[in-house]
């Protein structure tokens, strides 16, 4: 591997693969990222004097674009990380989530065939599974395909465009499927990065439903070792899934936030609950461990209480990412539950 393109890498997880990919081998990074609300070039910050990444402004849907990416840098293997991903926007609006989700990863992964990329990686969600009762078993790779909101129907409808190409024309692509991620550079507009923000700033900790919602946290560092094994490893074809083996409800997360950064526990407000809520994720971790020599390394304890520090040291980015949409989508939406 000489040069790896890595669409999405100015958002949270594209971002923390840019940096561990620098760290940790001698490869090249090319970084193709739309900048939506999502994106940051903070985000990359510090990696430009490895010499080793490149940054091209532009969307995976964009073909004449993508087109000129690869026949600039001929990179040998490309993962795919944009992504529109946030469950509450695609209920207020899909269309986005299938224009970059559906269309810009099929228009990518055509080019990527056309034009011999060695491999493809789809960095997808646990989501598109739907729902776990408490009692049930965790996810397996294999299970039926039931996503609940339009991001995971999107996230799954690109899943089954990369497994047709595979099999229709041999496409060496392979798929993960990943839990909830935590870590720095996540945007504020997801649960633990919301509400770290929320409790050091003094402001509202909106809490949905009865907060008895599980999810299986895992550090975004050991998502990325994921996706890295999944890349050099993984078969062609196969679909390898990823967690923390950390199931936690809502309401303890934001218990233990408020205790790591010494707010009130008066600021948490339980709000009207998000329609089409999952009640649990879970992710059965053996077969990555049998197929990829991959398990999770960070506790949620110590990794939730680094990342609370994280964002602790780096308001200046926090304030910096809530740019004009950001604010007024946040006072649209929870205005809007909070009253
Ligand atoms: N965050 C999680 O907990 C989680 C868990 C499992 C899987 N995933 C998947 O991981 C991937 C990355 O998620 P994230 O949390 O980093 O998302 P994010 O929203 O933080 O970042 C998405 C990035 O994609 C870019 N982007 C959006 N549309 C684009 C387009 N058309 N062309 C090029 N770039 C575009 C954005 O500018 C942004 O930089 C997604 O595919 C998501 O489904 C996320």
């Amino acid at each position: 591997m000489t040069t790896l393109l890595i669409t999405g890498g100015a958002g949270f997880i594209g971002s923390n693969l840019v940096r561990h990919v620098i760290e940790t081998t001698s490869w090249n990074v090319v970084v193709l990222d739309a900048l939506t609300y999502a994106g940051n070039l903070r985000n990359l910050e510090g990696l430009e004097t490895s010499g080793r990444l490149s940054f091209v402004h532009g969307s995976i849907a964009d073909e004449s674009c993508v087109e000129s990416v690869l026949a600039d840098f001929n990179p040998d293997a490309i993962v795919n990380c944009a992504a529109e991903t946030h469950v509450d926007r695609s209920i207020r609006s899909a269309r986005p989530f299938v224009d970059t989700n559906v269309a810009g990863t099929t228009s990518i992964l055509e080019i990527a065939r056309r034009n011999n990329v060695g491999r493809f990686v789809q960095v997808s969600t646990d989501e598109v599974y739907g729902s776990l009762e408490l009692t049930d078993r965790p996810f397996r790779s294999n299970d039926s395909l039931k996503p609940s909101s339009a991001y995971a129907a999107s996230k799954a409808a690109a899943d089954l465009m990369v497994l047709a190409d595979v099999t229709t024309h041999g496409t060496n692509a392979v798929i993960t499927r990943c839990s909830n991620n935590y870590g720095p550079y996540q945007f504020p507009e997801k649960l633990i990065p919301l509400m770290t923000l929320n409790a050091l700033e003094g402001r509202p900790l909106p809490v949905y439903g009865n907060g008895k919602n599980v999810r299986d946290w895992i550090h975004v560092r050991d998502h990325c070792r994921g996706i890295l094994a999944a890349l050099e490893k993984g078969e062609r074809g196969g679909v390898y899934i990823f967690g923390g083996s950390e199931e936690r409800t809502n309401l303890e997360v934001v218990e233990r936030i408020i205790a790591l950064t010494n707010a009130p526990a008066s600021l948490m407000e339980f709000v009207a609950d998000r329609p089409g809520h999952d009640l649990r994720y879970a992710i059965d971790n053996s077969e990555a461990l049998v197929s990829l020599d991959w398990k999770p390394h960070t506790s949620f304890h110590d990794g939730l209480r680094e990342t609370v520090e994280w964002y602790r040291t780096h308001l200046a980015w926090a304030q910096d990412v809530r740019d004009g949409s950001y604010r007024s989508y946040y006072e649209q939406h929870y205005g809007r539950t909070l009253q």
